[in-house]
């Protein structure tokens, strides 16, 4: 895979997208989710929940650095994709590079 710029402009993200909220975006016509989390890191997920579907950028980031979807509340780790209880399979998630005021999706 090759390296993704998201954004040239990640001061307008992190203004748009503060820390705790996410929004979707398409990438080579696939659909995410941008998420910013709590501790000011991105982190890029699948649009749909492992679950049953539901559309992610409606979920919420908890404390514990976790995306918590809006359908069942299942709540995924952003570091692994792991649900908190192992009760669906793992979300797909990628951590993204910040480079100055440059926010990369590198292989
Ligand atoms: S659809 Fe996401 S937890 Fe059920």
């Amino acid at each position: 895979m090759e390296n993704i710029l998201i954004t040239d402009r990640l001061d307008l993200f992190a203004t748009s997208i503060p820390c705790g909220n996410m929004r979707g975006l398409s990438i080579n016509a696939q659909r995410y989710v941008l998420v910013h989390s709590k501790n000011d890191r991105w982190y890029l997920v699948k649009e749909e929940c492992p679950h049953s579907g539901a559309k992610l950028q409606a979920g919420a980031v908890n404390d514990q650095h976790e995306l918590v979807c809006p359908m069942h509340a299942y709540a995924f780790s952003l570091h692994d994709g792991r649900e908190a209880r192992g009760r669906c399979a793992d979300l797909w998630v990628v951590k993204l590079w910040v480079s100055g005021n440059e926010l990369w999706w590198k292989d």
